[in-house]
Parts: structure tokens; C-alpha cells; sequence
């Protein structure tokens, strides 16, 4: 799931992770600031830092992946090659854009990160400072101004099945 700050990946992510858990699927989340600290302490956010991480979470993703593990990447992984790169790489993989109007993120700014940004206290917040390259064909959309957290898992679960994960 790629999105912008607070377009809603993590919750999307959580909402995921509950449904597989009950249908006693093995699943694992890898999301934004946790697989950070987990695997990426020593990385910054330059672009190159951000493909280092691109391609740390794509190797986890990858061998959790080939033993039956359903793993939920939450990242925002603004640079469509690194996603491409990942796609390549993993083979069972479905490109989610969490969409949300950047004014919507500002507005919800869950963690204060936009307003540290807007005053000046981060320097390269994705989507403010930072550049976010939408996905031109992912496999899904989701709308999140128009639709609700469990409607959007539902969305993922169909197109799981679509692809036929399910
Ligand atoms: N339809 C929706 N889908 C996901 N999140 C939503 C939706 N509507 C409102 N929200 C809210 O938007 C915020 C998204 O935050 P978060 O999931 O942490 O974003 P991200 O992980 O993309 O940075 C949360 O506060 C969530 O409750
Ligand atoms: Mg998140």
C-alpha cells in the first residue's frame, strides 16, 4: 500500500491483518515506522536512504511472501521505480494506492507530522517538501474520502480474490 502521510495505509493495514487473522491465515504488517526502527535505524530520509529502504523491506517481504505468509506492506514509498523494483522482485505482489487529497492528510495529520513540516521543523515530508509519485496502474484505488476503513479492506480482500490469492 503506497499512499501519502496519513492517507490511511496503517489503518487499512490493521483492519487487514484482523480479518486474516480470523480466517487463520498467517499475515505480518510491515508498516512505515516500525519496520523503520526494526530494519532501517541507521537510514535517513535522502533519496537514497529511502530506496536503501525500499529494498530492505522488499527482501523481508519477499521471503515471508514465498512461504505462504501474507504480508501487508504499509510504506510510502513515493518513487514508482523502487515500487516497480519491488513488484519485480516479490512476483506475488498487488500495488494498492491508498488515495487521499493532500488536503485531507493535512486535515486528519494523525502524528503532527504535517504541521511540524508546515512549521518548518521537518524539512522533507512527502507530499509537502518531498516529491509522491502516484501509481499510474496499481491494482486497486482506494478512495478514502469516499469510502469507510472497512469498506477499503473489503475493496483489498475482493482484489485479492480477483488475482486469486483468496
Ligand atoms: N476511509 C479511511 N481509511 C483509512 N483511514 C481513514 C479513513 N477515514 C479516516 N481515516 C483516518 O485517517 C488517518 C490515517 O492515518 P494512518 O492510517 O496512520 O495513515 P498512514 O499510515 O497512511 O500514514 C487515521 O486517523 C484514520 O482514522
Ligand atoms: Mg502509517
Amino acid at each position: 500500500m503506497t499512499g501519502l502521510p496519513a492517507s490511511g495505509k496503517t489503518t487499512i493495514a490493521l483492519e487487514l491483518e484482523q480479518r486474516f487473522k480470523a480466517m487463520g491465515r498467517n499475515v505480518e504488517v510491515l508498516d512505515g515506522d516500525e519496520v523503520r526502527k526494526g530494519l532501517s535505524s541507521d537510514l535517513g530520509f535522502s533519496k537514497e536512504d529511502r530506496q536503501q529502504h525500499a529494498k530492505r523491506v522488499t527482501f523481508v517481504a519477499k521471503v515471508l511472501t514465498r512461504n505462504d505468509v501474507i504480508v501487508l506492506v504499509g510504506l510510502i514509498s513515493p518513487f514508482r521505480a523502487f515500487r516497480q523494483a519491488a513488484r519485480e522482485e516479490i512476483g506475488d505482489f498487488l500495488e494498492v494506492f491508498v488515495d487521499t487529497s493532500l488536503d485531507e492528510c493535512i486535515s486528519r495529520d494523525p502524528k503532527g507530522l504535517y504541521k511540524l513540516a508546515l512549521d518548518g521543523k521537518i524539512k522533507d515530508l512527502t507530499g509537502l517538501q518531498d516529491p509522491y509519485e502516484a501509481p499510474e496502474d496499481p491494482e486497486l484505488v482506494i478512495p478514502t474520502e469516499d469510502v469507510t476503513v472497512e469498506q477499503a479492506a473489503d475493496m483489498v480482500m475482493d482484489t485479492l480474490r480477483d488475482h486469486g490469492y483468496l
